[in-house]
């Protein structure tokens, strides 16, 4: 039996790619929802250009009407320096950047490639450190880009050993577009963690082919205790097109509850928060 961690993404991985916008006040409602069910980090929003992405325009509304838990960290994403101010700025606890693996999306994601990005985050790592701001690290396309194709682990390895080297307290390994298989999430681990270290490594899989457990399980195995998930299973990237959502938060509640782990998420408050999810992006449930 472990401790996983259940890093919460709906509220910014969710609803980014929601094409109706849903009200600041409905957002700041499902994060305290959230807040409510003991997950400990929830990714709220992302100070990124309104322009690129239109629904996270509210991005200091939605982190100043929520209702602050104890012990919670609220994450959000920042892909320059004046993200991370507007996120500082909005008492964001901790921040992430996102890189990608492969060129194609970097390109259609940051609008510059992967080593530019690098250069972009470097200002953002020092101005959280000296603020005392955590930093997470992100890199997407961890075995297929849209654009590009298949991705070699090894390009994983390069920009998920740079994000760390730069100071990023944990690399989520993105499944951007959710076509990874297990063979492919057991090469790439079988790669990383020796390396890298289970404990600075976390997974983020779409579910786009329904593979994302079986997904989490081979990264389980290779020692990873922090998966990300989207409750209600709202997602999918508005770079990426025919990404699905995030694997549900409450599918992988069930599947750690079935192995035994332990997680410190209430099903019952989950539940609630997914019911809100459902009807604020207009789904059944
Ligand atoms: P750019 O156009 O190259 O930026 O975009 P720029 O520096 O040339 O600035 C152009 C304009 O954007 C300026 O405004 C800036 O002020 C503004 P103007 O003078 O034209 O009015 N701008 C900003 N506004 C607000 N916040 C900012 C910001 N920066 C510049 N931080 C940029 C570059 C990175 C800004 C753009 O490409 C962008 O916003 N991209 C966001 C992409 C995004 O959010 N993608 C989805 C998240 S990633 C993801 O989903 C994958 C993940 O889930 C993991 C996985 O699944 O793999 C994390
Ligand atoms: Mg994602």
């Amino acid at each position: 039996m472990a401790r996983v961690t259940l890093f919460e993404v709906g509220p910014r991985d969710g609803l980014q790619n929601e094409a109706r916008l849903v009200p600041a006040a409905d957002k700041i409602r499902l994060v305290d929802l959230l807040s409510a069910t003991g997950l400990r980090r929830i990714e709220v929003t992302s100070f990124v250009s309104p322009h690129w992405v239109p629904q996270m325009a509210d991005a200091a509304e939605v982190l100043g009407g929520i209702a602050r838990a104890p012990g919670v960290s609220y994450a959000a994403l920042t892909p320059n320096l004046q993200g991370f101010t507007a996120a500082r700025a909005a008492r964001a606890d901790e921040v992430a950047v996102f890189a990608s693996a492969s060129e194609g999306f970097s390109r259609k994601n940051l609008n510059c490639s992967i080593a530019e990005s690098l250069e972009r985050f470097a200002p953002v790592l020092a101005a959280a450190q000296a603020a005392g701001v955590p930093v997470r690290g992100y890199v997407s396309c961890i075995t297929e880009c849209p654009y590009d194709g298949p991705v070699a682990p090894e390009v994983v390895l390069t920009v998920a050993r740079d994000l760390l080297a730069m100071g990023c307290y944990e690399v989520s390994l993105g499944d951007t577009l959710g076509h990874a298989t297990p063979a492919g999430v057991e090469r790439l681990l079988a790669l990383l963690v020796p390396e890298l270290g289970a404990a600075r490594l976390a997974g983020h899989f779409h579910d786009t082919q329904a593979w994302a457990l079986d997904n989490i399980a081979v990264a389980l195995d290779h020692g990873l205790r922090v998966f990300d998930s989207s409750v209600g299973g709202m997602g999918g990237c508005p770079y990426a097109p025919g990404a699905k959502g995030n694997v549900a938060t409450e599918a992988v509640l069930t599947l750690m509850e079935r192995l035994g782990h332990e997680t410190g998420v209430d099903p019952a408050a989950l539940e609630k928060a997914a019911r809100h999810a459902a009807a604020i992006t207009g789904r059944d449930r």
